[in-house]
């Protein structure tokens, strides 16, 4: 579904009309949010947002994916168990606790929309990554904000900076192409099998997952005149 920019973002009307719980966003992710997420609206999905804050984005998804959905936050903070929105849940933990999120998994089962919205250290998103985006359904969503993160040292970032988030996103990309490869060696990863589409936003990742086989080129309709074959008059 393509969403048109200039269509009221059902999101960004709730975030300027939110007088409950502080909500942290930048402007221009309610477009990306509202374009890749838009298809599990009404839906019996799970949600899964890492960073509560003050709750205030998990009663805004309640509110945009419907009754029908399982909204669950994630937080380190001990204070965040007490803050979750009627119709949510929150469970405490750190998204580098891989015991944690295994735990997680084992009592969420399969993930449609994930949003990585915590601690924006490289470590957290890496390990997250790595954890969840198996436990996330075979056609979910996993998106990964605050990518600016990836540029600043402080985040454990810097430019093309080994071992960023970004720079690990970037690579991503060469596992969607690895049907392609001519390298000695090279091979089809889980993540090539996986992911049908890699979104980059100033500052956010979205992988859009689908089951992929190797991808087939096809010819249909006439070859032009002039690819004949002069003697066979074939092309
Ligand atoms: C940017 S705020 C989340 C904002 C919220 N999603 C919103 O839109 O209003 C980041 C949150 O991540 C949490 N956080 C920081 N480190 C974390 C970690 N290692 N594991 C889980 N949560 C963490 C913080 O406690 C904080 O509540």
């Amino acid at each position: 579904m393509t969403i048109d920019a200039r269509e009221r973002n059902p999101l960004r009307d709730y975030f300027e009309g939110n007088e409950g719980a502080t909500i942290d966003k930048w402007l221009h992710y309610f477009d990306i949010y509202h374009r890749h997420f838009a298809r599990f609206r009404d839906r019996p999905v799970t949600v899964v947002e890492i960073g509560v804050f003050q709750g205030g984005s998990l009663a805004m998804w309640r509110d945009y994916f419907g009754p029908q959905a399982r909204i669950v936050g994630i937080d380190v903070d001990e204070r965040c168990r007490d803050l979750a929105p009627p119709g949510t849940e929150v469970r405490i933990g750190s998204q580098t606790d891989r015991d944690f999120l295994r735990a997680v998994k084992r009592e969420l089962g399969s993930i449609d929309v994930l949003i990585d919205d915590g601690g924006h250290v490289m470590a957290q998103q890496l390990v997250s990554f790595d954890e969840l985006f198996p436990a996330v359904s075979a056609e979910g969503v996993y998106l990964v904000e605050d990518l600016h993160t990836s540029y600043w040292p402080e985040y454990g970032g810097g430019l093309r900076h080994p071992g960023s988030f970004i720079e690990f996103a970037k690579s991503l990309i060469d596992h969607l192409n690895a049907w392609h490869l001519r390298e000695p060696g090279a091979a089809p990863s889980p993540w090539t099998r996986s992911i049908d589409g890699l979104h980059f936003y100033d500052s956010v990742l979205v992988v859009e997952k689908r089951p992929r086989l190797k991808p087939m080129q096809r010819r249909t309709g006439q070859a032009a005149r002039f690819m004949m074959h002069p003697s066979t008059g074939t092309p």
